[in-house]
């Protein structure tokens, strides 16, 4: 990353690019083996327990447990559509600061509609993924489900409801809009699949239910985010409108934001909807919960060395572009004619 960053006027582009996409493939490998462990805890494979010791254990079935591939796939294009969106917020953001510098507004907007092609290309796939991600739930963890969308009867036909809040006394959401055999038809693609209702488990199986909320945050987030850029692809390309009103633009601006916000829905939702299990069926969180007095300590401590290594991030970024204005760029790039966003 410090490559790309500051060896640009040292290194030929080819070179930039290769630095970025060691950055990116390590990036990835890093997601992706951290989310296998939350894969693995929600599909335990790979070996058996006899007589309360493990046996019989298959490092590979582990590693490629059922949920792998759809869980990576899923971490992996959420970032990749958080990504863009972020720089969506900045661009849209600087467009609004910097309206009467002509060469400027032009780069970020080039930046913008760069963002919006990608941040809308991987919230389609984040949107089909999540579908399968909910497949699998009703696979391999049906009480997640239930609890997801607030289902307590084992129904076919069975309602998406979107919205609302779940109310465990009535037994029903509340305030939700709900959609006819919408459930059913996403849990297995045919209106007949019958959904496992939380009534069907120990009460004590249940995952707490707001999880129902945190579920609809991601997916409405998700939702919206494709129709920001659908929206801003037919104004820009389609009615050839080349600048956008300002709800539009401060709907880029919050992009960003909701996109990391969904990234946070999504994390919560998927390891609070697992308990009361850590590996599902196998141990329970009450189990290995540690009894050392220490945590709140730890607790401080970690949060006290992201919040430096944050504002060390952003001090060092602020510095690096006051030094660097975008305008000094394209002033020595439009000298030399190398430039094509004009
Ligand atoms: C648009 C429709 C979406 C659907 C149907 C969907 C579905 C799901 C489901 C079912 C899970 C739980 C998987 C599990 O517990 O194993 C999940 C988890 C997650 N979602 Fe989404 N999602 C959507 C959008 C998004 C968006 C927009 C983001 C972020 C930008 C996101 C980020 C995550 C993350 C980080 C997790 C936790 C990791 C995982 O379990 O895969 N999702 N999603």
């Amino acid at each position: 990353m410090s490559i790309y960053v500051y060896a640009a006027d040292r290194i030929s582009p080819k070179m930039r690019i290769l630095s970025v996409s060691l950055v990116l493939l390590g990036a990835s490998a890093s997601a992706v083996l951290i989310t296998n462990v939350h894969a693995f805890e929600g599909t335990p494979a790979g070996f058996r327990i006899e007589n309360g010791e493990i046996a019989d254990v298959d490092p590979w079935a582990a590693f490629f447990n059922p949920s792998f591939f759809i869980s990576a796939a899923h971490v992996a294009v959420s970032a990749y559509m958080t990504g863009a969106f972020m720089i969506c917020s900045i661009s849209a953001f600087n467009m609004l600061k910097h309206r009467k510098n002509q060469r400027v507004l032009r780069f970020h907007r080039k930046a913008l509609m760069l963002s919006l092609a990608i941040g809308g290309i991987f919230s389609l796939l984040t949107a089909l993924n999540g579908h399968e991600s909910a497949q699998m739930l009703h696979e391999y963890q049906p009480e997640k489900l239930a609890a997801a969308e607030g289902l307590f009867e084992t129904q076919d036909y069975a309602p998406l409801a979107i919205g609302g809040f779940t109310d465990k006394e009535t037994q029903e959401i509340k305030y939700a809009i709900e959609i006819p055999w919408a459930l059913s038809f996403l849990a297995g693609n045919s209106f007949e699949t019958v959904v496992v209702g939380l009534n069907d488990f120990p009460e004590e199986y249940w995952p707490p239910l707001f999880v129902h909320t945190l579920f609809n945050g991601m997916v409405l987030i998700g939702s919206f985010l494709i129709f920001l850029s659908m929206a801003g692809f037919v104004w820009n390309k389609l009615l050839k409108k080349p600048n956008f009103p300002k709800p539009f633009m401060y709907a880029f601006v919050i992009a960003g934001p909701l996109a990391l916000l969904s990234i946070e829905f999504g994390w919560i939702f998927a390891c609070t909807g697992r308990q009361p299990w850590v590996i599902y069926r196998v141990l329970t969180t009450a189990e290995v919960v540690t009894g050392s007095s220490q945590i709140g300590l730890l607790f401080i401590l970690f949060t006290l060395i992201y919040v430096i290594l944050a504002v060390a991030v952003l001090l060092v970024l602020k510095y690096y572009f006051k030094r660097h204005p975008v305008e000094n760029e394209l002033e020595t790039e439009a000298s030399r004619g190398s430039i094509s966003i004009y």
